[in-house]
């Protein structure tokens, strides 16, 4: 597999959808103090641009999950890294690269329903909504993308490529 030729999405449009996102979320969010819970590891570009763009009050913690895939329609999902502080009575948001079957996702949903924080939402970067097996969805949503698999700005293809300043599709040699 290699990179595709263009970025899918380049470095200055990911900029323009994470204002706009940014800008939906203070307005949602008003005199709130928002708990960022960024998923490690492709949620941290976007989450510390996210970050940046809200209020100074704002708290980040972080969460690691990773999926253990024994057949096609199972995923186990276990926690590497968990959020440190308390997530009691907090309004949490939870910040992923991509929503792909979702299957992480309902996972984490459920791990941090259990801290019962006062409200939960969801921002992702990346929604493949073709690619659905559990029900869940993102309040936010900066794009969504055809069932493709890409890389960059935090996405990764075997930990490498997560370092490119923009999204690109990998295609076959
Ligand atoms: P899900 O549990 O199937 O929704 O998968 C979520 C995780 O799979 C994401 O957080 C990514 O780590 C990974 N993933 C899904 N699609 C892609 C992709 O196109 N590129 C890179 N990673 C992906």
């Amino acid at each position: 597999m290699r990179l595709d030729v263009q970025p899918m999405i380049s470095a200055e449009t990911i900029a323009a959808h994470v204002a706009l996102l940014a800008s939906r979320i203070c307005e949602d969010y008003a005199g709130k103090c928002i708990t960022l819970l960024i998923v490690l590891k492709g949620g941290a570009w976007f989450g510390a641009d996210l970050a940046r763009a809200l209020p100074p009050d704002t708290r980040v913690e972080f969460i690691r999950a990773k999926s253990y895939v024994a057949d096609s329609s199972s995923g186990e999902v276990r926690f590497l890294v968990e959020p440190e502080a308390t997530l009691r009575g907090r309004d949490v948001l939870i910040v992923e690269d991509i929503l792909d079957t979702g299957n992480t996702l309902a996972a984490i949903l459920n791990r941090v329903a259990a801290f019962a924080p006062a409200s939960l939402r969801v921002c992702a970067l990346l929604d493949k909504p073709a690619r659905r097996r559990v029900p869940v969805q993102a309040d936010y949503v900066g794009f969504e993308i055809p069932d493709a698999f890409v890389v960059g700005y935090g996405l990764d293809y075997d930990e490498a490529y997560r370092t490119l300043p923009a999204i690109y599709r990998l295609v076959p040699e």
